[in-house]
């Protein structure tokens, strides 16, 4: 039997080795499992160059070893030492306003610099050396959140890198010239070395060029983990993997990165004043699981609150175990924290650990011993893989163009309508994956566009194939509009979608900001209206008011043996979503649960079925039968679940 993953972020080096042994014995009292060692030691492992101090780290393997308690081995290396900094000053981030960054904090470098690049090699090298084989060593956790602070770097190396890309990836640079339709504004270029990083600039620069920075940016960290990953790799059979930010950074694109790693790890933060946070919880661990393409792992979450946030409210009794279990629910096999034990010193002392401030004599310590507990009961669940019939596409290379200056609307916003679309979902108690547009749908018995502006032909393709082939696809307005380099698909909008729609938009209408129209149907959009004509597709709802009055605002057309849908506007749960979903459901054949509160979240994965209860209400969620994975009461009828509970059943018939 597999285990889950249990531990956190530990930080030896910021206290004495007395703390050491009582935080080994602590870990055992918690079910501590593994922790992530030497995030960001390099200032302590090699204080000057090529000379290498690992006695205290060599000490605290072997403690933790004695202990049970595996190793996730950090490379130190988004926290480069001041004396490589003061060797080498061009290491420096340069930002998009053209300024050096100065040290004193973490991830202030350039991702393409050589001498940092070195650096991280040999660094990385050297600790795979000593504790490759090291039985503790169980998996390797190279650098610390790519792209946190340096998303991009501005400086003439990170520019000259991006020109050998653009060479590398166009070989001619007529063919450049075209994709990115430099004939606008007779921006041509006649050589690869004319092409400047889209730094600081009046508006409007080519759109296309800043995609292709984005997507340079985002190869420059994945090439600079790619150099640690392979230098561990030829001293250790570990795992190797790196921390995401999953979705709440922009600019790392996750379908690509999850292909370089061993096992997909994931930091989630909630964010605290956040109304139904939790729901943008499960939203990450289901993009976590999707990147993975199964099991995955939490690298960091928090077990009350953080100090980065406005007001960094604590959890309550109870959350941080219904957040846990979430990620474990949602295709989590490991649950780890940052941190093991809160700093006393450093920026991040009021972030809270599973060692708070206040030591054992604690509620988030006994609720971090209760979970430990419970994850070893639970350690059949570990592997198992989440089911889902529904998909939601998301595409990184969609959010970044969408929201690039001059578009139609400030309110076409990414995460806008893809949260839109994922809440009223959850809200139905329907578990969904997200998907690449270029994937294979044909397992989805409906799959959802919300936020599809960049499309390419080959994914539109697909799309029109799936909807054929019998599936059931729903789109959202302004999806479809322009290939990969924000070029407008040729004829009218929406170019790659028109003929799997059956219908062609004649004007966009943005709406003022605030409530929009009414519409026949029921319910009232947002954001934006446009005008439909039909072309194939029928009308299933009009516009009642605005400046599309009595055009359709909602449309299905039947193609083949499906139904692509078609939504002009901005709906919400409340304000006709969930009405349109549950058509399109229901069309699909995918069954909901009825009578169980909005905030109760049910989920599958493998044999078990978790019931999160998100309310303070006890509730009653209707069978099948099960016996309770923790306590081992047998549940033939309804399963009550306690206000703020989770119930966490073994199915023993459907
Ligand atoms: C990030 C980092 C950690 C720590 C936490 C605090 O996730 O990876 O090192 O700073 O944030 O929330």
């Amino acid at each position: 039997m597999q285990t889950i993953r249990y531990g956190g972020d530990y930080n030896p080096e910021q206290w004495p080795e007395e703390t050491w042994h009582e935080d080994v014995r602590l870990m055992r009292e918690a079910g501590v499992n593994l922790v992530s060692l030497g995030v960001f030691n390099w200032g302590i492992i090699e204080p000057a160059p090529g000379e290498y101090d690992f006695a205290d780290l060599d000490r605290i393997i072997e403690l933790l070893h004695e202990a049970g308690v595996g190793v996730d081995m950090g490379t130190p290396t988004a926290s480069p030492p001041s004396w490589l900094r003061r060797a080498h000053p061009e290491i420096r981030l340069v930002d998009h306003e053209g300024r050096a960054l100065a040290g004193g904090s973490r991830h202030g470098v350039c991702p393409s610099s050589p001498a940092y690049l070195d650096a991280c090699a040999n660094i990385a090298e050297r600790l795979a050396e000593r504790y490759g084989a090291h039985p503790a060593v169980e998996l390797w956790h190279v650098h610390n959140e790519y792209g946190w602070a340096n998303a991009a770097c501005y400086c003439p190396v990170s520019t000259a890198a991006f020109q050998q890309w653009l060479a590398d990836a166009y070989g001619d640079i007529d063919r450049l010239n075209d994709a990115w339709g430099t004939a606008f504004w007779g921006l041509v270029y006649r050589a690869f070395d004319q092409i400047e990083a889209p730094a600081i600039a009046p508006p409007g620069v080519n759109p296309a060029l800043q995609l292709d920075w984005k997507r340079f940016s985002n190869d420059a960290h994945i090439a600079s983990y790619r150099l640690q990953r392979d230098a561990i790799a030829r001293h250790s059979q570990a795992p190797v993997t790196t921390n995401f930010m999953i979705p709440n950074c922009e600019d790392m694109d996750y379908w690509r990165w999850a292909k370089e790693v061993d096992v997909v790890a994931n930091n989630h933060y909630l964010i605290a004043e956040r109304p139904e946070n939790h729901i943008e919880l499960s939203m990450s661990a289901d993009l976590a699981r999707a990147v993975a393409g199964g099991p995955w792992m939490v690298m960091e979450h928090s077990t009350s609150a953080v100090n980065w946030q406005p007001r960094n409210l604590a959890k309550g009794p109870g959350e941080m175990r219904r957040n846990s279990l979430a990620h474990l629910a949602r295709g989590a096999d490991g649950l780890m924290f940052f941190q093991w034990r809160a700093s006393r010193v450093g920026s991040e002392k009021f972030h809270s650990a599973m060692v708070p401030h206040g030591g054992t004599d604690t509620r988030v310590w006994r609720e971090v011993v209760d979970l430990g507990g419970d994850l070893e009961r639970l350690a059949g669940v570990a592997g198992t893989d989440v089911e889902a019939e529904v998909a939601i596409l998301w595409d990184w290379e969609s959010w970044w163009a969408l929201e690039l200056e001059w578009r139609p609307s400030e309110d076409l916003r990414y995460r806008e309508r893809i949260e839109a679309y994922y809440t009223s979902l959850w809200k139905q108690h329907v578990t969904v994956d997200f998907a690449h547009p270029e994937a294979d749908l044909s397992g989805y018995r409906l799959v959802i566009a919300p936020a599809s502006y960049l499309l390419t032909a080959e994914a539109a393709k697909r799309l029109h194939g799936y909807v054929e082939g019998g599936g059931n696809l729903l789109v959202s307005y302004f999806s479809g509009i322009v290939d990969e380099h924000d070029a407008v698909h040729p004829g009218a909008h929406p170019g790659a979608l028109r003929e799997t729609l059956g219908l062609w938009v004649e004007e966009f209408h943005p709406l003022p900001e605030g409530a929009g129209p009414a519409l026949d149907s029921g319910g009232r959009g947002r954001i934006w209206s446009e005008r439909v004509r039909l072309d194939g597709a029928e009308a299933v709802g009009v516009f009642a008011e605005g400046p599309d009055a009595g055009h359709p605002a909602l449309t299905r057309h039947r193609l083949g043996g499906g139904n692509a849908w078609y939504v002009a506007t901005a709906l919400d749960h409340t304000t006709g979503l969930r009405e349109l979903l549950g058509d399109a459901l229901d069309t699909a054949g995918v069954q909901r649960p009825t009578g169980v509160p909005e905030h109760v979240e049910i989920i599958r994965r493998g044999r078990y079925r978790f019931l999160i209860n998100h309310t303070d209400q006890e509730v009653a969620v209707p069978g099948p039968r099960g016996v309770d994975a923790l306590d081992g009461t047998v549940h033939t009828g309804d399963i009550p679940v306690p206000g703020g509970g989770v119930v966490i059943t073994t199915i023993i018939e459907e």
